[in-house]
């Protein structure tokens, strides 16, 4: 099974992906977890390009680089872990391109939606929880994260953008409710842990 992670920067998705794969593990479960753009050498490559503030990337240019670190993840990774039945938790996913580089670029819809099927293969998750937060509180938690340091490439786009790219996430999710499950991600963390369980509980065999 292919569990994805979605929202913006900050929301809070990382912390959620980690209670789960806990959860997972400590019922004997074997988890692959992943982050994109990353996870393969080249993808990881890629995730430092994008990711710079050395240089300015045109739109298009940053579509195509997402989507070629995708699909040499989903050919190296995620499609041999799941032949195998193994787990994968995914920090970002598709969604990620349709809401960043659709809403919030602006690009050509009908041209994001063909990179997202060059690159994905055909291969979704069966569960995507959206993390929804505001992007106020995003930016209050990534200010307090320590580790954090300086703002990527992307985390400079502002407040504007983070807004498409939400209103993004809703859209995806009222056109897919059967895969997309939206969370409100201003709670506490263990309380949408729970939430997140519940929701595995009602539509998995997940040992959680
Ligand atoms: P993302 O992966 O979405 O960028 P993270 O999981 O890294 O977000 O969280 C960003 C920051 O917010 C971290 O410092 C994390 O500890 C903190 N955080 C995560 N979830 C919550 C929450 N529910 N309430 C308050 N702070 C949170
Ligand atoms: P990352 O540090 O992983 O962000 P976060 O911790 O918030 O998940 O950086 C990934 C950045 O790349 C993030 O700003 C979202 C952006 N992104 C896209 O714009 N399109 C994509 O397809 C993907 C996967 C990520």
């Amino acid at each position: 099974m292919f569990i994805s992670f979605e929202g913006i920067d900050g929301s809070g998705k990382s912390t959620q992906l980690v209670l789960l794969r806990d959860v997972l593990e400590q019922a004997g479960s074997t988890v692959v977890t992943i982050r994109e753009p990353g996870a393969t050498l080249l993808s990881e490559s890629i995730r430092e390009i994008l990711l710079s503030n050395k240089q300015t990337i045109t739109s298009t240019a940053e579509l195509l680089l997402f989507s070629a670190a995708r699909t040499q993840l989903v050919e190296k990774v995620i499609e041999p872990a799941l032949e195998q039945g193994t787990l994968i938790l995914c920090d970002r996913y598709v969604d990620s391109t349709t809401a960043y580089q659709g809403y919030g670029r602006m690009l050509d819809m009908e041209n994001v939606t063909t990179c997202n099927r060059i690159a994905t293969r055909g291969v979704m998750p069966s569960v995507t929880f959206f993390i929804d937060v505001a992007f106020e509180q995003a930016q209050q938690r990534m200010h307090f994260d320590t580790g954090a340091g300086e703002p990527d490439r992307m985390e400079r786009a502002g407040r504007e953008f983070f807004e498409r790219v939400r209103e993004g996430y809703l859209a995806i999710a009222q056109n897919e409710p059967t895969r997309m499950v939206v969370i409100d991600g201003a709670r506490d963390r263990a309380v949408i842990h729970h939430d997140i369980l519940a929701v595995l509980r009602e539509r998995t065999s997940l040992p959680v």
